[in-house]
């Protein structure tokens, strides 16, 4: 199989870094399709810590081509200092990222109008990371969002720019009460990104195509989770992009049929950050223990993660929205010496049980869980690279993650760095 996407099977912060990184190396280009800097992908090798926010974690292998398609948004700012960060770390990225000239532009209005909007709900808010996400996917649906083709133009980009400030600047002041952007000194900061990226702005989707010609080996890397998938996702409590199957397509243009296998990555729990139902969720001691274990705070904002048990009934949603076959089941040691684990196998909601069907929100909100309880296990399983070293309590509950799923147990983490990784099956 040579084409693969990797997805995220539930709230993001899967672990999908970890594993893109593993696979990367079998890969010739590594392409990121949507979202933005809301990412957090973490990756630890030679005892040393990564986190890429918007560069695909193909990156950290030599040699290996990057994208980031037409579907991202991009904070320029954000992106000159990732690339600053890896280079000054001895990671050469000129040459290797291709960023595409139709990506959108996270603009400095963009992070203020989603910092404004989410202060304004308050406690409804949907939890963002304050990224701009929202804001620049609405203009990208408005069809005023600026893009990197444009960026590379001064006088269209300063025309279209001017055009936008008179609408957001008015929102900012007069409807949010807060301070407005003036236009000379975004011209003037945007200019130093026009030079800047004049080396990386490209028509990516050529790219893909002759590679697809020449039979190269793509790795499709998701951020974010199915869940937060603007249209299958728990919304409004979603990400503002097409995080599915369907985001390959549409945020890189190209056909489905070059998409040949798609693996499911699984928390062997669930967190979530931000507001929105979460079943599963669990409070007290045991949350905590989860939460320490796995250092479950935000690798972008920093923020605790809502910690819960695995949720069959959320997970069967994904593994039929993305057409999953295989599964990557991560973060495996993180339950290690629980006294018991439980797993969500249906729904209450009044006199229905749900099995096979993940309702919306506010029927998702009333849900109550019915729990299935497993042994816990007692030896570690932090750094274990064969299978048959899982203790047995380990092996059955993957095994019942993987035979509930219908889908092949391909690999296990279990642990942050490289070698911490049971391969059972080649996806290459
Ligand atoms: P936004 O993508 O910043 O607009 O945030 C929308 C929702 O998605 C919030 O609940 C965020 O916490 C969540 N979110 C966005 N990116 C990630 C991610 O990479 N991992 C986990 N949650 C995320």
């Amino acid at each position: 199989m040579a084409n693969l996407f990797v997805v995220g099977t539930q709230w993001g912060d899967e672990g999908k870094g970890k594993i893109v990184d593993v696979l990367a190396k079998e890969a010739d280009i590594v392409a990121r399709f949507q979202g933005g800097p809301n990412a957090g992908h973490t990756v630890v090798y030679d005892g040393q810590k990564f986190i890429l926010h918007i560069i695909p974690s193909g990156i950290l292998h030599p040699n290996k081509r990057c994208i980031i398609g037409d579907g991202v948004v991009v904070d320029p700012g954000g992106l000159l200092e990732e690339i600053e960060g890896l280079t000054d770390r001895g990671i050469e990225v000129e040459g290797r990222l291709f960023l595409s000239d139709h990506a959108h532009l996270i603009m400095p209005y963009h992070k203020a109008i989603d910092a404004e909007s989410e202060k304004a709900l308050g406690k409804k808010g949907i939890g963002t990371t304050k990224r701009g996400i929202g804001p620049t996917y609405a203009d990208q649906a408005s069809r005023i969002s600026i893009r990197f083709c444009d960026l590379m133009d001064e006088e269209i980009f300063r025309e279209k720019l001017e055009r936008n400030l008179k609408e957001k600047n008015f929102l900012l002041e007069h409807y949010y009460g807060a301070g407005s952007f003036d236009s000379k000194e975004i011209v003037a900061t945007f200019k130093k990104y026009r030079e800047k990226f004049s080396h990386y702005v490209t028509d990516t989707r050529t790219i893909l195509k002759d590679a697809f010609k020449s039979s190269k080996k793509i790795l499709f890397e998701g951020a974010q989770g199915t869940l937060l998938d603007i249209n299958h996702g728990t919304y409004p409590f979603v990400t503002s992009s097409a995080t599915t199957v369907g985001g390959v397509c549409s945020g890189l243009g190209v056909p489905p049929k070059m998409i040949h296998t798609v693996l499911g990555v699984v928390k062997a729990y669930t967190t979530r950050v931000g507001g929105g139902p979460f079943p599963t969720e669990i409070h007290g001691d045991t949350c905590e223990q989860i939460r320490q274990n796995g250092s479950e705070f935000g690798s972008t904002t920093g923020r605790p993660r809502r910690c819960g048990w695995l949720d069959f009934v959320a997970l069967r949603h994904s593994v039929w929205i993305n057409g999953i076959d295989h599964l990557a089941i991560t973060r495996l040691d993180v339950l290690d010496g629980l006294e018991e684990l439980k797993i969500c196998t249906a729904y209450r909601y009044n006199e229905e049980i749900l099995v096979d069907t993940f309702p919306h929100t506010e029927v998702l909100d009333r849900c109550e869980p019915v729990y299935e309880t497993l042994p816990g296990w007692k030896t570690k399983t932090e750094g274990t690279r064969t299978y048959e070293d899982l203790p047995q309590e380990a092996k059955d509950y993957v095994t019942l993650i993987s035979d509930t799923l219908k889908a092949s147990l391909a690999i296990i983490s279990t642990g942050e760095s490289r070698d911490s990784t049971i391969i059972r099956e080649s996806l290459y």
